[in-house]
């Protein structure tokens, strides 16, 4: 069987992971959240207490299992979606996420997942590195601004006490690094479509993905 995919890159906050969520319900596709992966490798990292700027220490990537439910990832059977959030996490996460060990065992997991399911997939290099042969690939943008605000609202409703001014340092801060960083940095595919989301709302972008995507793959229904 040929399982389909819709990979969604773009820097934090871009509204990613809820068009992408949102898509992945109407098509009933899986939705896998990487940046989710990246986030609970860092959070298990700090909890063994390992080195985190030792690229190597990270073997234990090997024993541990990610599994993603109703858009939630659970690693070795814990929901993560809170712990993700903490802000060591957060702090640390750009660092993690540099790692080649760590890209590829990450990578190798998300392929995986794609191989044997319809997905979409969000994240910094799911049209470039993780599914190169996407059906459709969408590299998503917002201001700064916009999308602290975003985050901001989204923590909010988690109880997190994080400032607006916080989150926008953070998101520049997260920017930056993981643009400048040397393997698989955040870039658009030649081949994804660019949408700015400053102006429009999740919904639409949402139904405008629906629709693009419907006409990619009109064929195979
Ligand atoms: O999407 P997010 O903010 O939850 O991602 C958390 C971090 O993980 C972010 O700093 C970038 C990194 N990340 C990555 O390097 N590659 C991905 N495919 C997804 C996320």
């Amino acid at each position: 069987m040929n399982y389909h995919s819709i990979a969604i890159d773009g820097p934090a906050g871009a509204g990613k992971s809820t068009v992408a969520k949102n898509l992945a319900k109407k098509l009933n596709y899986i939705y896998i959240d990487t940046g989710a992966m990246y986030r609970a490798t860092t959070y298990k990292a700090i909890s063994l207490g390992i080195d985190l700027t030792n690229p190597y220490a990270f073997g234990f990537l090997d024993q541990t299992r990610f599994i993603f439910r109703s858009g939630e990832l659970y690693m070795d059977g814990v929901n993560m979606t809170m712990l993700n959030r903490q802000k060591e996490v957060a702090d640390n996460v750009s660092l993690v996420s540099s790692h080649v060990p760590v890209r590829n065992k990450l990578v190798e997991l998300q392929q995986a997942i794609a191989e044997k399911n319809n997905v979409v997939m969000d994240g910094r290099d799911i049209g470039t590195v993780v599914l190169k042969n996407a059906d459709l690939k969408i590299f998503m943008t917002a201001s700064v601004q916009v999308r602290a605000k975003r985050r901001y609202e989204e923590l909010q409703a988690l109880g997190s006490k994080q400032t607006l001014k916080e989150l926008e340092e953070d998101i520049q801060r997260r920017d930056d690094y993981d643009s400048s960083r040397d393997y698989n940095p955040l870039k658009q595919a030649e081949d994804a479509i660019p949408i700015d989301t400053s102006d429009i709302s999740i919904e639409e972008v949402t139904d405008l993905l629906y629709d693009k995507f419907m006409v990619k793959i009109k064929g195979d229904y």
